[in-house]
């Protein structure tokens, strides 16, 4: 378990994990060798993620797959998607579902940007299980940042198995085959990210440490399942589903190498850094994964949090300061109360606030912030998240009709008594 970043080298059983040559004739025991890639041949080396995967028997095998009627709750930018709303929107949690409801069927598209036909984007999903995954699914239209609230996640995937309680992220690459089990009611929050893959943020001056630190990314060892009963392999590509049957479990790879794979990382391990002497920096100084553009410094989507940290700055509106932006925001929080809303923004729950809309604290985090005396004071038992994007977020017609929609979400920001001039 080290750095994603790291080239890793794992084998379930000694001696299966071809050594010299990707490819031999004679892979040991007979296994079939095959590559997995998330760039293209020939990006540029420092940017070029993939693995090499040694199996019971190659992916390739497997029926035609055909299009499978009833996911219309999750979709891909840009069909399905409502015209782009100017208004701040916010969203009580999801309720847990009564009925036996999976991963894959306990989720629901809340909002996309960019065209998954370009690899542009990304799609914000959110999910509200209670049973395990007894079928198989991979998407083909991005890698996906799973952020449980509620319940742990055993991700089974192709590489090894990913343990995701709260508080901890994951990263399922584009096109890697998993099944999620949980042990009892779950939730939380999917950024499918259509575009360049995730990485740590670059530091300038803050220097070679901080922030997520590298060493904290957890990849699986070589793990895998010799089954040969009948399972079903849901994929989504394009937004749409399709299912087939494979007659084994695909979860046989016994041995991988490589710069691509799954991997975690524990939220409370992320080495905060803010002022020690007035105002506070933009967000962006949260920032634990950056999916970059071909524009220097303007992201198809940021994973940024608000963790726990001391609030020590002198002269200073301490909470997130009033804000319009040209980059759009949606927020989830995972406990605790985030420091620029009193009520109203609950674990579980979600808000967007789209290009140059404006948001701030509401009028209690306002008023209390302004009187409070600026002793050394620490926000604790919290985490805030934000998937912070330079293209406009676009709900789902699902998330602008739900009951969970909250309809008297600009009140918060009503009432701010009129600055007083001097006579
Ligand atoms: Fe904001």
């Amino acid at each position: 378990m080290t750095g994603f970043s790291n080239y890793f080298s794992t084998e379930a059983v000694p001696g299966a994990l071809p050594i010299g040559r990707n490819s031999p004739q004679h892979v040991p025991f007979g296994l079939y060798a095959e590559q997995l890639s998330a760039t293209a041949f020939t990006a540029p080396r420092a940017e070029n993620r993939r693995s090499w995967l040694y199996r019971l028997r190659p992916t390739a095998g497997h029926g035609r797959f055909a299009m499978l009627p009833g996911f219309d709750r999750l979709s891909a930018a840009p069909s399905a998607l409502e015209p782009a709303s100017p208004n701040r929107l916010r969203w009580d949690p999801l309720p847990m579902p009564e009925d036996k409801t999976d991963f894959l069927d306990g989720m629901i598209s809340y909002a996309a940007n960019g065209h998954v036909a370009d690899g542009v984007g990304m799609a914000v999903h959110l999910y509200a299980c209670n049973c395990s995954m007894q079928r198989i699914f991979m998407s083909a239209d991005g890698e996906l940042l799973i952020v449980p609230q509620q319940g742990t996640l055993r991700i089974v995937t192709e590489f090894g198995i990913v343990e995701a309680p709260p508080l901890h992220i994951a990263v399922i690459p584009r096109g890697v085959r998993f099944r999620i089990e949980v042990a009892g009611p779950s939730r939380g929050y999917v950024c499918e990210n259509y575009g360049s893959l995730f990485r740590v943020p670059d530091l300038g001056p803050i220097g070679s440490n901080g922030l997520a630190n590298m060493r904290d990314f957890e990849t699986p060892t070589a793990w895998f399942e010799d089954q040969d009963e009948p399972v079903e392999l849901i994929q989504k590509f394009q937004g749409r589903f399709w299912s087939t049957t494979l007659d084994h479990s695909p979860f046989d790879v016994v041995a991988w190498h490589g710069n691509l794979a799954p991997y975690r990382y524990d939220l409370t391990r992320f080495n905060t850094i803010n002022t020690v002497s007035y105002d506070h920096p933009d967000p962006s100084i949260f920032t634990v994964l950056t999916s970059p553009t071909d524009t220097p410094g303007t992201a198809n989507v940021d994973f940024v949090i608000f963790p726990p940290r001391w609030m020590v700055a002198e002269d200073t509106f301490r909470p997130p300061w009033f804000h319009r932006n040209v980059m759009s925001e949606f927020m989830g929080l995972i406990h605790g109360q985030y420091d620029a809303k009193e009520g109203g923004f609950a674990p579980g729950g979600a808000s967007l606030h789209n290009q140059m809309s404006s948001h701030g604290p509401d009028r209690a985090s306002y008023e209390r912030a302004v009187a409070a005396p600026l002793a050394p004071h620490k926000i604790e038992n919290t985490l805030a998240f934000m998937f912070e994007s330079r293209a406009v977020i676009r709900p789902t017609a699902w998330a602008m009709e739900t009951p969970t929609l909250q309809s008297n979400y600009d009140d918060c920001w009503s009432r701010f008594q009129k600055a007083v001039l001097p006579a």
